[in-house]
């Protein structure tokens, strides 16, 4: 088992760069199969997320190349097989490969996809989407079987902005006959990452970025090339850990407005913050306000920062107050920041965050990928050794974490026990 080393409490300078976007790879590589022919995407984070989709393209007989940082997708021998459980549970976006398949194929088997254990996230808006769009949908012990004679175009309102069933509507309709437009549709960066990736290999998109998105089916889509747009999960993430430790440190390769409801709360906050094209420059501050959060679709506050922010409150003089409206279990980190010496109550969907409080290391697990963060960051403030269990879920999400945080002086390192 790997866990965690952290000893707490050095100061961060130097540079961070940021990787490309997990959620944004996550979707293009499923998307890349839409295409007769080769794909490339550059700046493709090296995480087992990527790894698993890698399988799972290899085991579709789709020929794969990865370098540092980009993933050649030949899709000229692309069979369509049911792909094992074993692949699709490991992560969320396995169901974007339901969308592509059903998208060229007419037909498609599949399993319930996985992901962290944040919440019931059901799939019935992506379902919802291809019923409306003609396919016809057998579940059995979680395994769908999709069929469709063909794909025509309609319009799509989907009960939530779900990023996930925006994606797959997305999928779907590029290769559909005629118009579909989704309204009340996510206006995540991603979601326009994507659609930029396709209207490159020539697919008609209109309006994403907006919550109603026009798609004008075509007949073949081909290859291209493709930068992934850098991670503002993870560009967050550290921009809190500089406000904690940062000592003149430099986020690098960020686009800030795609982080611009953290950066406008760190500043309430009193966080000193400069903020440049493509990069931002943090000073840690000892006197920041309490202050509260909603997490909401973006352009709002992110639910995955939400924990990591959380473990932010903990050190600021005064009550915090942070509201969960996305998912109904992205608290599990809660218990573990008490354990080192965190004051917070939860009540149902919001906590009341009392600070500031000092953190002493621990033994914790990371039970998600953003409570892995919330609990890394911890460890980072804490006085003393942290030991973090169950890192796979951090590995799932973060590029080089502990190379990235040894290089501006963390002292983290990864151990096999
Ligand atoms: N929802 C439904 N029905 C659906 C779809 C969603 O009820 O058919 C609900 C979900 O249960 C949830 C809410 O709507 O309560 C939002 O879900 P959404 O579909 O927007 O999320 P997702 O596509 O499953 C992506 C990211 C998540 C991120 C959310 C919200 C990927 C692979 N995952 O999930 O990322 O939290 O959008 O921004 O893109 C993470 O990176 O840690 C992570 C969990």
């Amino acid at each position: 088992m790997k866990v965690l080393n952290v000893i707490g409490n050095q100061k961060l300078t130097g540079s961070i760069r940021i990787s490309g976007a997990k959620n944004s790879s996550v979707a293009l590589i499923p998307a890349a199969l839409l295409a007769d022919g080769v794909t490339t995407l550059c700046n493709v984070p090296d995480i087992s997320d990527i790894d698993v989709l890698e399988q799972t393209l290899t085991y579709l007989k789709v020929d794969v190349k990865r370098a540092s940082g980009s993933i050649l997708i030949d899709t000229t021998n692309l069979t369509n097989i049911k792909i094992p459980k074993k692949l699709s549970n490991k992560l969320r976006a396995s169901y974007y490969f339901m969308a592509v398949l059903l998208a060229r194929f007419k037909h498609v088997e599949m399993y319930f996809p996985g992901g962290c254990q944040i919440g019931s996230r059901p799939i019935d808006q992506t379902l919802k989407a291809f019923k409306l769009l003609g396919a016809t949908i057998k579940e059995e012990d979680c395994l769908f079987t999709i069929d469709a004679k063909e794909l025509v175009g309609t319009t799509i309102e989907l009960d939530m902005p779900s990023v996930g069933a925006t994606i797959n509507t997305i999928l779907v309709s590029v290769l559909a006959k005629g118009k579909t437009t989704i309204l009340n549709a996510a206006c995540e960066p991603e979601i326009t990452d994507l659609a930029l990736m396709l209207k490159k290999m020539g697919a008609k998109i209109k309006g994403d970025g907006t919550s109603k998105i026009t798609i004008t089916g075509v007949s073949t889509l081909n290859g291209c090339n493709h930068d992934v747009i850098p991670d503002r999960i993870e560009a967050g993430t550290y921009t809190i850990i500089g406000a904690l430790l940062g000592n003149y440190l430099k986020i690098d390769n960020i686009v800030p407005l795609h982080i611009k409801s953290l950066t406008d709360k760190l500043q309430e906050m009193g966080v000193n913050l400069e903020i440049y094209s493509d990069y931002l420059i943090i000073d840690s501050q000892n006197k920041l306000t309490a202050t509260d959060i909603k997490t909401l679709q973006y352009p709002g506050f992110p639910t995955d920062l939400q924990q990591p922010f959380v473990t932010l409150l903990t050190q600021v003089k005064g009550v915090s107050h942070v509201e969960e409206t996305i998912y109904e279990n992205r608290f599990m980190n809660i218990p573990y920041l008490n354990k080192m010496g965190a004051n917070i109550h939860i009540n149902n969907q919001t906590l009341e965050i009392l600070g500031p409080t000092k953190l002493k290391g621990s033994n914790v697990k990371a039970t998600d990928l953003r409570a892995g963060a919330s609990l890394l960051i911890a460890a980072l403030i804490a006085d003393g050794k942290t030991t973090i269990t169950d890192i796979e879920h951090l590995l799932r999400g973060y590029e080089e974490i502990v190379e990235k945080l040894t290089n501006v002086g963390a002292k983290i390192e990864i151990k096999e026990i």
